[in-house]
């Protein structure tokens, strides 16, 4: 039976405190491991975690102050940490074979290293040898970047999805000193709230239809789960359908859709059936230059929305509901919040961000075009960009460092379009303007049944191999992914 809504408190992701702050950097230690939490109150959920939490702990950075992360794996398998969203150079952007190995396999190459093929070359020897040191791996994030809240996950070839799913996630975020002058709601007034949807067992196990529950062998979802695995549990920051007391002032909402393929579409609504507004402040990759009103708000997995939502006018003891026009049944709420007490109110600025980039088709160097379709992949059924399957030893599309490029974007069904290392602007939807919701500087475009888009950008920052792909993250691990190099 599932839980009754509404009544277990929205938990904050607790901020990971730095191991230490000198010489330019602040780092950090997360051991990834197992953890049996209690997501479904009183029902034990055995999950895989960083640092034993669902949602990961918080890292709180500053713009341009180095962030040095190393993650230990204590987990059965090999994981890959991305840092979604970060402008990072691309020996620690987590490419997807770029594995940190765990435990028990550097045993085993330990003991294949003794065995091994009987020479007695130390070539076995070496190869343990980097196994063993590869248990641990420190991620440096220069973090020279718009102020915004990024997240961090599991991207390991062929397994993201059920890493995700089963914990690997959390958030990350950026401040800076332009977010800092706007004097924004801060403190307790700013809430993380990481949506993800999850299925359970009978057990209280997470249900995921990996076709190799080891997520070792066979990559991929049993045929009925093609399309994305959804659950019927919706999570904020690891609670199902959570309350959060407020006062009547104005709160900041910083919404992660972290859900492998659930989309949403986010609405407040007040006891007396009146919807508030969203008031969006921010996109993926930070604030906007002004502030857009939304009464409903779609949200696509791995995307971002930054919003200011005010309780002013509301009596004290009223609810309001935060729903999904999306869902049915119980998918159709996400949490509620219970006014509990008054508050001070708090003008909302009129204008944000003047440092948006501004850039003109005039000045694209060139324009691609992908096709984000269903096809085939090794006589199986795939997700394909151009009608190929991710394959990490092809180079797709190769970019010169600080060229500008439009790309034109196209889909059969939904997907989430994420770009590694740079933020774009949407500069068309289905041939018309962009929508209210594509404002701003994005990663990840939400690219609906049949539409296409054109995004435009500046690769800049790094040279080297980045990643492009669809953030429906079944789709991701079905071949819907591709390589772009910077050189
Ligand atoms: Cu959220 Cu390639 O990642
Ligand atoms: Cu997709």
């Amino acid at each position: 039976a599932l839980p009754p809504p509404f009544q277990t408190p929205m938990p904050v992701p607790s901020v990971l405190r730095p191991v230490s702050t000198s010489e330019g950097a602040d780092r950090y230690e997360i051991t990834q491991r197992e953890a049996t939490l209690q997501v479904l109150p009183g029902i034990s959920t055995p999950m895989w975690t960083y640092g034993g939490t669902f949602p990961g702990p918080t890292i709180e950075s500053r713009r341009g102050r180095k962030v040095i992360v190393t993650h230990h794996n204590e987990l059965p398998v090999p994981t890959v940490v991305h840092l979604h969203g970060g402008r990072t150079p691309a020996a620690h952007d987590g490419y997807p074979t770029d594995l940190v190995l765990p435990a028990a396999w550097s045993h085993l190459a330990l003991h294949g290293g003794h065995a091994g093929h009987g020479s007695a070359g130390g070539h076995g020897m070496t190869d343990a040898r980097a196994v063993v040191t590869n248990r641990q791996r420190a991620y440096e994030f220069p973090l020279d970047q718009r102020a915004t809240m990024l997240w961090y996950h599991d991207h390991r070839m062929d397994f993201t999805a059920p890493a995700i799913w089963r914990g690997l996630a959390g958030l990350h975020f950026v401040r800076d000193d332009v977010d800092d002058a706007l004097d924004l709601p801060r403190g307790d007034h700013e809430l993380p709230m990481m949506i993800a949807d999850r299925a359970f067992d009978a057990d209280g196990r997470l249900a995921y239809p990996a076709l190799d529950p080891t997520l070792t062998g066979q990559p991929g979802v049993t045929e009925a789960y093609l399309a994305g695995v959804l659950g019927d549990v919706i999570l904020v920051n690891g609670a199902p359908w959570p309350v959060h007391e407020v006062d009547t002032g104005v709160y900041r909402l910083r919404i992660l859709n972290g859900s492998n393929a659930r989309h949403y579409e986010l609405e407040a609504v007040a006891e007396n059936g009146r919807t508030l507004p969203l008031v969006q402040i921010g996109a993926d990759q930070g604030l906007l230059a002004a502030p857009v009103r939304h009464e409903h708000l779609p949200i696509a997995p791995a995307e971002r929305y930054d919003l200011l939502i005010d309780f002013g006018g509301l009596p004290v003891g009223s609810r309001v509901r935060l729903a999904n026009r999306l869902g049915t049944g119980r998918t159709a709420d996400v949490m509620q919040f219970h006014v509990v007490r008054h508050g001070a109110s708090a003008p909302i600025p009129d204008r944000l961000a003047d440092d948006l980039p501004e850039w003109d088709r005039s000045q694209a160097t060139v324009i691609r075009d992908f096709a984000f379709r269903a096809g085939r992949m090794n006589g199986r059924h795939g997700w394909l960009i151009d009608g190929q399957p991710f394959d990490p030893a092809r180079t797709d599309v190769t970019t010169r460092l600080g060229d500008i490029e439009v790309w034109r974007l196209i889909a059969d069904v939904h997907h989430p379009i994420h770009l590694h290392l740079v933020g774009f602007r949407v500069l068309s939807r289905g041939g018309a303007e962009p929508l209210p919701h594509d404002a701003g500087l994005k990663d990840t475009i939400s690219l609906r049944p049949g539409e296409s888009a054109e995004i435009i950008t500046r690769f800049d920052g790094y040279r080297g191999r980045y990643l492009f792909h669809c953030h429906n993250a079944e789709h991701e691990d079905m071949g819907m992914m591709a390589n772009l190099e910077i050189v």
